[in-house]
């Protein structure tokens, strides 16, 4: 069993954007700029967010988060968008999600302009990535062939599962693991919560990527010998013994599905450092888009 070390290839990829944004400082050029705006108090989403403000100083690039209360109407929200939108200064940035009630998601993903959009959510964006086209991809699918390339994981003629349909993980990597290609070339299921008898679907799977939020679901008994394993699942479980009063916790059993795996992600460790890489290397094409125009 081989881990997929996400941590260690994030700090990989982080070294080599680093060293792109040092060339681009000597040459007198403008470093890429990332905005980020978060709506609310979500202690989880405070976390990532931070994080990703963090990876920008460490790469170099200047970083804006723009924190708005939790009762923040659309209309600001939009407001704000169109202010980033028409900010030259700003290569892209991103609405940290999930977003409060009172605001419709999908009007605020295409408010944003698709050039300036590194989460790769908006429609324009999201149709280029499954007409094969070049485009951002989402942070984490994204990382995800990224880790898959870098192991040199083997993916074509493979059955890959993906557990879970949401926009930004699932329904997108479902797409990206058929594409032409590597990593693709994949036959892909895409499961859910109507899916019938999962574990005959998942026993059947050379490629398992689980995206659920569900601590501990997938156990050794739902997968076959040699399977990779790419959990996405990150839930905060309460757990006193714990400094912080939880533990990150994947959608994986690993202590006894790793028994089996021929290679597998760790939580943490595994695809959520290669997110923050991923988004980083978005506003890098970002800006290298704006510097060609
Ligand atoms: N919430 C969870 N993951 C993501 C992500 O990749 N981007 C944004 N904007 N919000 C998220």
């Amino acid at each position: 069993m081989q881990i997929l070390d996400g941590k260690k290839v994030s700090e990989d990829i982080k070294n080599e954007i680093a060293a792109e944004v040092q060339e681009m400082k000597n040459k007198g050029e403008k470093v890429p700029h990332l905005a980020a705006i978060i709506v609310g108090n979500d202690g989880a989403s405070l976390t990532y967010v931070g994080s990703k403000v963090k990876a920008c100083e460490r790469v170099g690039f200047e970083s804006t988060l723009i924190k708005m209360p939790s009762t923040t109407s659309e209309t600001e929200l939009l407001k704000k968008i169109k202010e980033l939108n028409e900010d030259d200064n700003i290569d892209g940035f991103i609405v940290q999600l999930p977003l409060p009630d009172q605001i419709d998601t999908q009007e605020v993903l295409m408010a944003i302009d698709p050039s300036k959009d590194v989460d790769g959510f908006h429609p324009e964006n999201f149709g280029k990535m499954a007409l094969d086209m070049s485009t951002f991809i989402p942070a984490t699918p994204f990382g995800i062939l990224e880790l898959l390339e870098r192991y040199n994981v083997e993916t074509k003629g493979k059955h890959t599962v993906v557990i879970g349909r949401s926009h930004i993980v699932g329904r997108p990597m479902s797409i990206l693991m058929g594409r032409k290609g590597f990593p693709g070339n994949s036959t892909v299921t895409l499961t859910h919560s109507h899916t019938k008898n999962i574990s005959q679907i998942t026993t059947q799977a050379d490629i398992i990527i689980t995206a659920l939020g569900v601590p501990n679901y997938l156990k050794a008994e739902m997968v076959k010998d040699d399977v990779v394993i790419i959990d996405v699942g990150i839930t905060r479980v309460p757990d006193e013994t714990n400094e912080r009063g939880y533990v990150i916790t994947g959608d994986v059993d690993f202590e006894n599905v790793s028994k089996k795996a021929s290679f597998i992600t760790p939580v943490p460790g595994g695809v959520g450092p290669m997110t923050i890489a991923m988004l980083l290397k978005n506003t890098l094409l970002a800006r290298e888009q704006k510097r060609i125009k």
